[in-house]
């Protein structure tokens, strides 16, 4: 008997299978109970030893490269198919969604995600308050009665109407109002910062009729100008990212803070500009001081046992400075070009331990 060109055609035959079915055929036609090959297994037993001896292992042969060549055969066919399988159901998660407007974060919401970050590392909450302000938390609570001529500095946004208690309404000319309202709600101790929109009435390159600012206010037993000098240093050089940032402090007024500080920070000229950092000039960064008494009383605390200081920082000068703009009027013209460029991704948080400056 033939068995190589038996075998050579079966496995022609596997090799030719192109799916699962077919060579599950080939294998019950093969080594089935009534497969062929089985059937030469038969003849083994009718026949004398002799030529069992030189057909047995030829026939055994034939059976093993059959077995082998069927299971090769069903390894290469599942493997494509499984391969088929995963390139029709393959899902790219990676893709961007096409011709859909990608938002980016505003260098306004981005300065303030970063000053969160760095005052939550200090312990400080952050509160809030509403942007139309009764008179009475705006100055006067904050140690500016009606007369007082630093009222009229202020350029306030006046509404016609006085609320039901008959105080005179207003948009909110800073963020301290904040400082009354956290006191009256959530006593002391406090450390808060109050990050939002105030409005004036100015406008130029540098100011705008609304910007933001950020108010810091610490409350609490034995709390000096030291502690507002730390803090402010401590924030600046996690702001800018550097070390060599050098404040200066100069007196000043503000009639809720005594005594009253205005704080610059030292720049350097790096080819004709201003980098902050080690101190060739100073530039004016912020208004801050120790909460005047009458503003504690206000709160509802009682100045001999509690102290403490207060800041106001402006957030759109703070980001001009670290980011480069130099006109405050784009942040707020919404160009979806200087969104583009000056704009931050949107998973881009900031945080300490990844640096709260990534760039744009
Ligand atoms: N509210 C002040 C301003 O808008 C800033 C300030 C806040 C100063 C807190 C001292 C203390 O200019």
């Amino acid at each position: 008997m033939d068995y190589a060109a038996t075998g050579q055609e079966a496995l022609s035959r596997i090799a030719a299978a192109q799916d699962l079915d077919t060579l599950e055929g080939l294998r019950v036609e093969f080594l089935g109970k009534q497969g062929s090959i089985s059937g030469l297994l038969k003849t083994l037993g009718g026949m004398n030893p002799d030529e069992r001896q030189s057909e047995g292992p030829k026939i055994h042969a034939l059976r093993e490269s059959v077995t082998e060549a069927l299971s090769g055969r069903k390894a290469g066919l599942e493997g494509a198919a499984l391969e088929a399988r995963l390139a029709a159901e393959r899902i790219d998660l990676s893709l961007p969604a096409p011709d859909m407007p990608r938002g980016s974060v505003h260098p306004v919401s981005q300065v303030m995600d970063e000053m969160a970050e760095i005052f939550a590392d200090m312990g400080f909450a952050v509160a809030t308050g509403p942007e139309i302000e009764d008179d009475w938390h705006n100055f006067t609570a904050l140690n500016m009665p009606e007369s007082h001529p630093a009222r009229a500095m202020h350029d306030t946004f006046y509404f016609p109407d006085k609320n039901a208690d008959g105080r005179e309404m207003l948009l909110r000319t800073h963020t301290s109002p904040v400082q009354i309202r956290t006191m009256l709600e959530r006593g002391a101790p406090l450390r808060v910062i109050a990050p939002g929109r105030v409005y004036r009435s100015d406008s130029d390159a540098t100011h705008t009729p609304m910007f933001h600012q950020i108010e810091g206010l610490v409350i609490d037993k034995g709390i000096h100008l030291g502690h507002l000098k730390w803090t402010l240093e401590t924030f600046l050089k996690a702001y800018f990212e550097r070390e060599d940032i050098v404040l200066r402090l100069r007196p000043s007024y503000f009639p809720f803070t005594e005594p009253s500080v205005e704080v610059d920070v030292g720049f350097t000229l790096v080819n004709g500009k201003r980098v902050l950092g080690g101190q060739e000039g100073w530039m004016e960064l912020l208004g801050s001081g120790m909460v005047n008494r009458k503003v504690i009383a206000a709160g509802g605390l009682d100045p001999d046992v509690w102290q403490g200081f207060a800041f106001g920082v402006g957030v759109d000068r703070l980001a001009m400075l670290k980011y480069g703009m130099d006109d405050l009027r784009a942040f707020f013209d919404g160009d979806v070009r200087w969104l583009a460029h000056y704009g931050f991704a949107p998973l881009d948080v900031p945080t300490l331990s990844g640096g709260v400056g990534t760039a744009a």
